[in-house]
């Protein structure tokens, strides 16, 4: 089956392109994701259709995760938050490799399925598959009632409404945001403090609001962006919470401007693709203000060195880096969720001005319902 939105009948609202309605549509969207499920009380939040009871939550050794692009991204970025809020081991695998690898099932591991439109073949495959050795397994998907909604064994509605443009970003953010309230669930079973339950909590309040200052900066990144739209290439480079958020970056900018684009954690430049650095490769690095700065900083003099073009998405400006976009600060689990949000902008504005079909770019469909 293949599930069509029919874009006609969603209203643009003003905007150009659904793209450009969906970015602007987050902090509505993620206030929806968190709408009903905060619990003060026992600074947790309640995930109705989980299906997945306190005992059953404990005995969980391991959390393996699976999609496709750009929900297989927003699963790597659930995995960190799963092992940091709540120290349950989990990663993320593209649904279809793990589909042709034979993979070993365990018992003690739940595994979720990420998935926006919840018909993705390759994802389905991967559940009924999963479900016929007998394994436990969740969904965390957009589209209520879609296939992979209904074989699994309860899940996370992410609630980002329709998304119509081929590329998707209000429904990253939200799936990142579903992965959130997950974990922080999961770590509340175990040992996660009520101090540290609070925290996050009130730093998923904050993001609509954080959404929308970045929204306000769509003018300076546009500018931004038609310096870079003539790059042949682009290196994206991030360390732990900041490498998934920039290989989503870096394909948001191939789908849509075409533009090649690679993303590497910032530790391995050094070990090969330093070799590519010159002054016609840009560098897109992803800095938050976590332990690892000093670190990410030493990678932008490398890249220095070499007199490679830099642009720095952080909390606060590079002085190695030639532009930075300022991102603000939530809770340092959360950064990530908000780190992505102006390269998305970026990718658009990079695809504009090229002059791209930016709803439905070229050999790419919203959802891939064949093998
Ligand atoms: C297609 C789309 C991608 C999407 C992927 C997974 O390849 O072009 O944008 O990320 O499918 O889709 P899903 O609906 O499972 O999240």
């Amino acid at each position: 089956t293949t599930v069509e939105w029919e874009a006609e009948s969603y209203d643009m609202g003003g905007h150009d392109t659904y793209m450009h309605k969906e970015i602007s549509e987050q902090p509505d969207a993620v206030d929806r994701v968190l709408r009903g499920r905060i619990d003060d009380r026992f600074s947790t939040v309640h995930l109705g259709g989980l299906n997945l009871d306190a005992r059953e939550a404990r005995t969980i050794r391991r959390i393996k995760i699976l999609g496709c692009g750009t929900s297989y991204h927003a699963g790597l970025i659930g995995a960190g938050l799963i092992e940091e809020l709540a120290r349950i081991p989990a990663d993320a695998e593209p649904a279809s490799e793990f589909r042709y690898r034979n993979p070993v099932v365990d018992p003690d591991t739940l595994y979720i399925a990420v998935s926006q439109s919840g018909e993705t073949y390759d994802v389905l495959a991967a559940v009924q598959e999963l479900k016929r050795k007998g394994a436990r397994v969740l969904g965390v998907v957009n589209v209520v009632g879609s296939a992979i909604a209904r074989e699994t064994d309860g899940g996370v509605y992410v609630h980002a409404g329709p998304e119509v443009c081929v590329v998707s970003t209000k429904c990253f953010t939200n799936t990142v945001t579903a992965f959130a309230l997950l974990a922080l669930h999961l770590g509340r079973i175990r040992d996660l403090s009520v101090a540290d339950g609070k925290r996050i909590i009130e730093g998923l309040r904050r993001l609509p609001g954080q959404i929308q200052e970045i929204l306000k900066q769509e003018d300076e990144i546009k500018k931004l962006a038609k310096r870079y739209a003539d790059a042949k290439s682009m290196m994206f480079i991030g360390r732990v919470r900041g490498y998934p958020v920039a290989l989503e970056a870096s394909l948001k900018l191939k789908e849509i401007s075409y533009i090649h684009a690679e993303a590497y954690p910032a530790s391995e430049l050094k070990h090969g693709p330093l070799a590519l650095i010159e002054p016609s490769l840009p560098t897109v690095a992803i800095i938050p203000n976590d332990d690892l700065l000093e670190k990410n900083r030493a990678a932008l003099e490398e890249i220095k060195a070499r007199s490679g073009r830099i642009l720095a998405v952080a909390h606060q400006e590079q002085e190695k880096a030639d532009h930075t976009i300022v991102v603000p600060k939530n809770e340092t689990e959360l950064d990530s969720i908000l780190m992505g949000i102006p390269l998305q902008i970026f990718a658009y504005h990079t695809a504009l001005a090229l002059g791209r079909d930016i709803d439905k770019p070229r050999n790419l469909a919203k959802s891939v319902t064949v093998e």
